[in-house]
């Protein structure tokens, strides 16, 4: 019971990975807890999850819903807004009207009817960068610009420093909050929005405000149901079906993988100390990983000799390389604490207790190329089709 004093804490998408953890990590540490959640169909196909902490109290409510938010906010002293849309869909205006006006929405109200929140703290996320910060052997430190689509339906996945007349391949670097913030889909360019909103909000009305850029996070709870986000869940969900995972590009693109539990205990720590205010934050683990890596991490934990597929597929406006620069929230006390091979072992044994998990990318698979969310290559004529094997 660190100074919390039973204070009461909103945290939007309780229900969901990150704020069911969060959820659980405030009530250890004695503050009060409600959660407002929609419970996303995408997300929770079986309803409401048995994880939503009984301690907690639990408004079945929608961030569209104003006067529902309002209801939500009552009483209460910080607000953890873990709401959103998210992943690759193909709606447009459903990320802009859950994401940016639903942060807005939370905002305003706090203003409008002077509630006596004390902090705000915003999942914001790594895909506000454009592409993760790169090293040329000519430039140095670069910022390098998505890589054109024209390029990738070539099957060139490398990045290239753009300085005029360079075009070196370059090495990827971690990436400080400094780098250039971007919106190359529709769900970044709401996370965008979210975090400017937010921290202007916060400047403009004297409320200390974090906005926190999550790393992929995963760990039990990701929803096995959703095909559209968690690259770890859907491995993980097609391995157990003894399906293939698919590799878009050749699968040497890196993330840094953040488990869940140290997203939580950012949160908490960004509450609690004021080193953080009105800033935007990287959380990730600081480590580069590629997805193959990932793939063959999952197939070794579960003993499957079922190999990954790399059909040169891609996803237009996909960073190739991103690694989170932690030294800002380090600096303030951050420190994660589960390596990924444990936070896999975690996940899995998770799905173990779940019963029957459904393989739900194979019919996600055909809606993302339909609606252009995933393009496959197009090599020139007669340079043969080695990638599509
Ligand atoms: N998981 C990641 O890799 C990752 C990375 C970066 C940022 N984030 C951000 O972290 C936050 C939490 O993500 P998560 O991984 O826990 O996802 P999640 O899908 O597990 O949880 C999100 C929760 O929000 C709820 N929700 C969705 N739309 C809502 C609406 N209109 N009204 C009320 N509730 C709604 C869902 O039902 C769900 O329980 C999100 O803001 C996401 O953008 C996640
Ligand atoms: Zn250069």
């Amino acid at each position: 019971m660190t100074g919390s004093n039973g204070r009461l804490a909103l945290v939007t998408g309780g229900a969901g990975l990150i704020g069911s953890h969060l959820s659980d990590l405030l009530l250890g540490e004695g503050y009060r807890v409600r959660i407002l959640d929609n419970l996303e169909p995408q997300t929770h196909r079986a309803g409401k999850p048995a994880w939503v902490p009984e301690a907690a109290e639990f408004l079945h409510a929608d961030m569209r819903d104003s006067e529902a938010v309002r209801a939500a906010l009552e009483g209460v002293s910080l607000v953890f807004h873990q709401a959103a849309y998210g992943g690759y869909m193909p709606e447009m205006a459903k990320y802009v009207d859950v994401n940016s006006l639903g942060t807005a929405r939370l905002l305003e109200t706090i203003r409008d009817e002077n509630l006596l929140v004390e902090k705000v703290v915003v999942a914001s996320s790594q895909a506000v960068y454009r592409e993760g910060a790169a090293l040329c052997a000519e430039h140095g430190l670069i910022f390098p610009e998505t890589r054109p689509v024209g390029q990738l339906a070539a099957g060139e996945w490398a990045v290239r420093c753009p300085e005029p007349g360079c075009g070196r391949v370059t090495e990827p670097t971690s990436t400080p909050e400094e780098a250039p913030m971007g919106g190359e889909t529709v769900y970044a360019l709401t996370k965008v929005d979210q975090e400017r909103l937010a921290l202007l909000w916060g400047r403009q009305n004297g409320i200390p405000t974090v906005a926190l850029r999550y790393s992929c996070t995963y760990g039990p709870r990701q929803s096995v149901f959703n095909p559209y986000t968690g690259v770890i869940a859907i491995f993980c969900t097609r391995l157990v079906n003894g399906q293939p995972p698919v590799l878009y590009e050749d699968g040497e693109q890196t993330r840094d993988f953040c488990y869940v539990g140290d997203i939580a205990r950012a949160n908490l720590l960004a509450a609690t100390t004021d080193r953080l205010d009105g800033l935007p934050v990287n959380i990730g683990s600081g480590r580069a990983t590629t997805i193959r890596e990932v793939a063959g991490r999952v197939s070794a934990s579960l003993g499957s000799s079922v190999e990954p597929v790399a059909r040169g597929e891609f996803r237009p406006g996909e960073m190739r390389h991103l690694t989170s620069d932690i030294s800002r929230a380090a600096a303030a006390g951050y420190e994660p604490q589960t390596d990924l091979e444990t936070g896999i072992e975690r996940y899995l044994e998770w799905i173990g207790s779940q019963g029957d998990v459904r393989d739900y990318f194979a019919e996600a698979e055909e809606v993302l190329r339909k609606k252009r969310i995933v393009h496959e290559t197009s090599p020139p004529e007669g340079t043969g089709d080695a990638r599509r094997g």
